[in-house]
């Protein structure tokens, strides 16, 4: 069975295909803007709980059902618990896969374009013109669109591949160089003329911060989108699990991967952005990385390379996201509809594309899709709602609840046991019964009323 559907080929490949998924746009661009319109440290010190006490839990919750069933997030339930409506905790992962995507892939697109503005100068030091070019570029219906179908034609080709020679052999390459970029911008930051200001913010926390339950709601929705759960990635990828593996393990390495690209994203922007005269933390949305760091790669020295290299690491860390995106519904309708690899990468690609459209249209080319009437936002900003916002923390609320109360905790533990009795088993098993939905189930409620009022 396992030869057929495919399997990952070594625990490092594995490693790094999760982290790959892991760490995307959310580490690069989201959290640095997470941090500046939650003031700082403060923010920075709650996402760290989130993560180590809500996050991880889940994360292992998740591969632990994968490598269990050995199939795609609907499969995975119908195995554990058949005849029941639980598949449709797997369904909604599937969508979310191809809604994300839909977005996603706009996005990462647009760091294609940046690499070749920022190695032919496109962009300069002038704030009001950096901001007018952006507006422009993005306003640019044909390139948008190409763009977005060429990141869909390279993540499809990946998975054509399949999940060692595809998946496991794009991220073993592209990881690696994107953490060594990584490592030299952060050098090159934190040592620019300026840099303490910026050091300064990012890393002494305003305790009166801590305890804001908007702070809490927004670092748990981050680290849910950053760490790739409530969508049932990491069940997939865990189904292409060999049982000697030591899931809990292999997750914190995860976990720790994902989360150290995210603080080291924030000093290269921090120290980057307080660099410039007039920087605004707070600025939000593509501001800080399209509009605020190119006009820092246009006046430092040596900026051309620093800020190809910048755009370069996106790309890398989107792609290994967009993989696991397309993988999810790609697992499912291999597994559980039968279908060969290559028909359902065809089939999902195509769809994807066109519920894509509207994203890519929807940033000043159309002005329906860019301010959709009576919703009050564009296409692109929906979206990322309705799946990032909703169907994520409601996935991961869901699958608490089913591996804390239904499949149950000792089950679970038979699985996270096959690799070497897991560390920490009852912590574990009490954080996925209680602590996990309950936060989860708040910021759901929470992020709610803020949308109503
Ligand atoms: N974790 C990815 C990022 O931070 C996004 C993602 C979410 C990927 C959900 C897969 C599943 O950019």
């Amino acid at each position: 069975m396992a030869g057929a559907r495919g399997s990952f080929g070594t625990r490092f490949g594995f490693i790094l295909a999760a982290a790959g998924s892991a760490v995307g746009l959310g580490n690069i661009w989201g959290f640095p803007t997470k941090v500046g319109q939650g003031g700082g440290a403060a923010f920075v010190l709650v996402y760290l709980v989130c993560v180590f006490l809500i996050c991880a839990p889940i994360m292992i919750a998740e591969l632990a059902v994968g490598r269990r069933t050995g199939k795609d997030p609907v499969g995975a339930f119908n195995v554990l618990r058949p005849g029941t409506s639980w598949w449709l905790t797997g369904a909604l992962g599937v969508l979310a896969g191809v809604g994300i995507l839909s977005f996603y892939s706009v996005i990462a697109g647009w760091t294609i374009a940046y690499i070749y503005y920022a190695a032919t100068g496109a962009v300069t030091g002038d704030s009001a013109a950096t901001g007018d070019f952006f507006g422009q570029f993005v306003g640019n219906a044909p390139l948008s669109v190409g763009l977005t179908a060429l990141v869909l034609g390279v993540t499809a080709a990946t998975l054509l591949g399949g999940v060692k020679g595809g998946i496991e052999r794009m991220t073993k390459t592209l990881m690696p160089m994107l953490l060594i970029i990584l490592g030299l911008l952060a050098i090159r930051a934190v040592t620019l003329p300026g840099a303490e200001a910026g050091l300064a913010y990012y890393l002494n926390p305003d305790f009166s911060k801590v305890f804001d339950i908007r702070v809490f709601n927004t670092a748990l929705g981050q680290a849910f989108f950053s760490l790739s759960l409530g969508m049932g990635a990491m069940i997939t990828y865990g189904s292409y699990l060999s049982k000697g593996e030591n899931l809990a393990k292999s997750a914190m390495w995860v976990v720790v991967i994902d989360t150290a690209v995210a603080l080291t994203a924030g000093l290269i922007i921090f120290p980057a952005g307080f660099s410039l005269a007039g920087f605004d933390p707070n600025s939000s949305g593509p501001g800080l990385i399209f509009v605020v760091l190119p006009q820092l790669f246009a006046t430092m020295p040596g900026g051309t390379l620093v800020g190809v290299a910048f755009f370069v690491m996106l790309l890398f860390a989107a792609i290994t996201s967009t993989i696991s995106l397309l993988e999810v519904p790609t697992s499912h309708l291999i597994d559980s509809r039968g279908w060969e690899r290559k028909k359902a990468v065809y089939v999902l690609t195509a769809i994807t594309f066109t519920l894509a459209l509207p994203s890519a249209l929807g940033n000043g080319a159309s002005a329906f899709f860019s301010s959709l009437p009576g919703v009050g936002m564009g296409f692109l900003d929906l979206m990322a709602i309705i799946w990032n916002d909703f169907a994520l923390p409601v996935g991961g609320f869901l699958l608490s609840i089913f591996v804390g109360h239904v499949w149950r905790v000792d089950k679970a533990l038979e699985e996270l046991n096959t690799g070497g009795a897991m560390p920490g088993a009852a912590l574990w098993g009490f954080l996925i019964r209680w602590v996990c939905p309950a936060a989860i189930f708040m910021i759901i409620v929470f992020t709610a009323l803020d949308l109503l009022g």
